[in-house]
């Protein structure tokens, strides 16, 4: 049994996390801004450290990137940094202070150090690139979680593509304009979506934290890319509705409610194979686009269950 505290536990990928653990018969403590049940504040962790008894740790907090409703200024940019390259350095300081670190650090980062291409394929041994804003968060982020290397602990790091869940994510912020009959491929359609199901992801950090020889990048990616209008037909299809082309949500649209630079995440995008996630044993539940938009609409709900 593992003792694991994750940090933004609260979010989405952390709850699912979290409850995968539970339901596995680990215990966990969550970091948060707020206290709470099993919580603990990050006051807490800078005054008491890590307890000894933690086994694991994992980092999945972040302000959320694309919250429609924080414009892209210089302040919600440099919060954007800050809620991951902040609190990852924090955590690697209390790992490399602590009398007995955790046997395993997990963060995460996204697929955003590839270059959107339509035709390169991305496994873990391409080399991230520094050409905007979102690539170079990605450099500076997995820097921040790296350990010093004489701290002992195991370190992995998964680089998530966009995740497909009923009760958050980009499906529940599609969900009106599908369920209204507008829903359809945004952009040029052709751009590739790396997706992953939450509950394949959430599966990759447990699979990480009891698995010894995982070390390094995963990519969180499905093993079956597809192109934003194969998502969008198969989004549609699992809510009985059509795909128009292109749907309410179209190009102008995204970039006057994100700007143009946060808009690329979703108007370009790269093909990304999580080739070291498989060899390393990961056995995914959701490889198939329809299944896991099915699954994801079919637990569709705006609170998450406790
Ligand atoms: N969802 C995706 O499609 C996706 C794709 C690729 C990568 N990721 C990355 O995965 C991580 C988790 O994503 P998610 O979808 O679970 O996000 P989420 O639902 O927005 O949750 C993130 C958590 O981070 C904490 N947080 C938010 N703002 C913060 C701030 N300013 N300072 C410190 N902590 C803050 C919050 O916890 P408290 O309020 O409890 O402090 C929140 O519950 C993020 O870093 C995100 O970039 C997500």
């Amino acid at each position: 049994m593992e003792k694991v505290i994750i940090a933004g536990g609260t979010g989405l990928v952390g709850h699912h996390l979290k409850k995968l653990l539970i339901d596995n018969g680990h215990k966990v403590v969550l970091v948060s801004r707020r206290p709470g049940k099993d919580t603990q504040t990050w006051n807490d962790l800078e005054r008491f450290g890590i307890q000894d008894d933690v086994t694991a740790v994992v980092n999945v907090a972040g302000e959320n990137i694309l919250n429609p409703l924080k414009r892209w200024t210089p302040e919600f940019m440099e919060a954007v940094r800050s809620s991951r390259i902040d609190t990852s350095k924090k955590l690697a300081s209390y790992i490399a202070k602590s009398k007995s670190p955790p046997k395993v650090f997990a963060s995460i980062s996204g697929v955003a150090g590839y270059k959107p291409s339509p035709t390169e394929v991305y496994t873990e041994d391409s080399p991230v690139q520094d050409f905007d804003f979102l690539s170079k968060l990605v450099i500076d982020w997995e820097a921040a979680s790296r350990l010093p290397e004489c701290v002992k602990t195991r370190q992995f790091t998964v680089r998530s593509g966009v995740v497909l869940a009923g009760d958050g994510g980009m499906i529940q912020q599609l969900y009106p304009s599908y369920y209204f009959g507008g829903g359809g491929k945004i952009g040029k359609g052709t751009q590739w979506l790396p997706w992953i199901h939450v509950h394949d992801l959430a599966g990759i950090f447990h699979h990480g934290i009891i698995t010894d020889s995982v070390t390094g990048v995963l990519n969180g990616v499905s093993p079956h890319s597809v192109t934003n209008t194969e998502f969008s037909e198969a989004l549609a299809k699992s809510m009985w509705r059509p795909a128009l082309v292109p749907g309410f949500v179209n190009e102008a649209v995204i970039k006057v409610m994100f700007g143009s630079e946060r808009a690329k995440i979703i108007l370009e995008g790269q093909k990304v194979s999580p080739e070291k996630t498989l060899k390393n044993g990961y056995k995914y539940k959701y490889t198939d686009i329809n299944e896991a938009c099915k699954a994801a609409v079919a637990n569709f709900s705006l609170k998450r269950s406790a």
